[in-house]
């Protein structure tokens, strides 16, 4: 099993180039099923859950998937087998992304029903709730959801919290849907956008304003288009976060700054200087890092999946800061971790209190998710000595060549096998 091995301090310097965002090209490799012809998606990320929904697609009978570079071109026929099995779903759960489309496009879906994972619960009740009111037939069947419906139809569809997938599962199944289907309190996220944009493309009828309120009036059928993935907002900040841990000073390239305000306003908060340039982020170190608190909620606010890189942060900042996670129960698994670098962290319910700074030292420590990798790939980068990052498959579902780019920014990391 790969380790990612760091020797730190190291001091962050150069110009990276963001990939495109993981979460916006997985719903919308899943929406390909509801397509006729051929899509060709540029921007993609090479990370592993792209993998993985590519062998999803292929189970599920689209004829030929090719990825090569960052473009990914699906040809052929839409949807032609129902069944998403639970060797590929086990070991991703936006394959859930897929029940939509199947259910919109075949009238019938058997996917195999996402389990908890480490950083909650993660039910998907919402999703089988607003499909029920489209008039799907849905019941839990040996581990798995199976649906029907001869053709759904348009709904006012109100979900109790936001939900990222939830939104973009609905979105998807009410394109090719009977009558207008109107989705209110909707997640806000700008990969929830990007998904209506390339659906739009396709022929779908989709006013997504921004609001929270979606519109979608059903259409008989989509046809292939070319789109541009929008640039991985999280990918971006993991970078500008861990040039401010290192006090270095980085560029980050074809970025989207607009999707990142909150963090934005965060990280200058804390002491480092940001010049924005149209897809450009500059930050350079501004004096002592000083600690700040953050709450994390869904988009626009501060994002739960930059939560444990910002805490690492925030163990090198002067003074005490508080981390409250609001999106997930157990989203907290990197500070056993960190605190076994050296960190000074205590967790009280879904608050965590960081008191800094404290001087890290590398230690062998084990990734918890994708996220929490990230973070201990931050804390390790600052810390004094070698760190190991055991379960270094994690960062790969998420993040592209993650060594090559650091090494590029000057970061002594590397990976090794065994
Ligand atoms: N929830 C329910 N029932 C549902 C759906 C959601 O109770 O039917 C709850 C969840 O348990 C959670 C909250 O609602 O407490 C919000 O969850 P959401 O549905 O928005 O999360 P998701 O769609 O499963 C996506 C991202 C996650 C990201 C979250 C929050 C994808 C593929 N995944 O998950 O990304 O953390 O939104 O922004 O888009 C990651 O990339 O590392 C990652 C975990």
């Amino acid at each position: 099993m790969d380790k990612i091995r760091i020797h730190g301090p190291c001091r962050l310097e150069g110009r990276v180039r963001a990939s495109g965002a993981k979460n916006a090209v997985l719903p919308e490799m899943a929406a390909t099923l509801l397509v006729d012809g051929p899509v060709t998606l540029r921007n993609v990320p090479v990370v592993r859950d792209v993998q993985t929904m590519v062998k999803v697609l292929g189970h599920l009978g689209r004829r030929q998937v090719t990825f090569e570079g960052d473009v990914l071109r699906l040809e052929g026929g839409a949807a032609g087998e129902p069944e998403a099995p639970y060797d590929l779903v086990r070991t991703m759960r936006a394959s859930i992304l897929v029940l939509g489309p199947l259910l919109a496009r075949l009238g019938r879906a058997r996917v195999s029903l996402p389990g908890g994972c480490a950083i909650g619960a993660r039910p998907i009740d919402y999703h089988i709730d607003a499909l029920r009111r489209m008039g799907a037939t849905i019941a839990i069947e040996h581990g798995d959801v199976v649906a029907t419906a001869s053709r759904l139809k348009g709904a006012e569809i109100v979900f109790a919290e936001r939900t990222v997938t939830g939104t973009e599962n609905l979105m998807m199944a009410a394109v090719l849907a009977e009558g207008r289907t109107i989705l209110k309190n909707c997640a806000l996220e700008p990969e929830v956008a990007d998904l209506a944009r390339f659906l739009n493309a396709c022929g779908a009828r989709i006013e997504a304003e921004g609001t929270g309120r979606i519109v979608i009036d059903g259409v008989d059928r989509l046809r292939g288009t070319e789109h541009r993935v929008i640039p991985d907002r999280i990918e971006t900040a993991t970078f500008l976060i861990a040039a401010a841990a290192t006090r270095g000073g980085i560029t980050v390239e074809r970025c989207d700054p607009t999707h990142l305000e909150t963090v934005l306003d965060k990280l200058q908060e804390c002491g480092v200087v940001l010049r924005v340039d149209g897809d450009t982020i500059r930050l350079e170190p501004n004096g002592p890092l000083r600690g700040v608190n953050i709450t994390t909620r869904p988009y626009p606010d501060f994002p739960t999946d930059l939560q444990a890189q910002f805490m690492a942060l925030m163990t090198r900042a002067d003074g005490v800061s508080i981390v409250t996670e609001t999106v997930f129960e157990n989203r907290f698994l990197h500070v056993g971790e960190l605190r076994r670098m050296g960190g000074r962290i205590v967790v009280d319910g879904q608050t965590a209190i960081v008191a800094g700074p404290a001087p890290l030292s590398g230690a062998p420590v084990m990734a918890s998710d994708l996220r929490a990798s990230a973070c201990l790939i931050v804390a390790g980068l600052s810390a004094e000595g070698e760190t190991v990052i055991n379960r270094a498959y994690h960062i790969d579902r998420g993040y592209e060549r993650v060594e090559i780019k650091f090494q590029a920014l000057g970061a002594r990391i590397e990976r090794v096998g065994g």
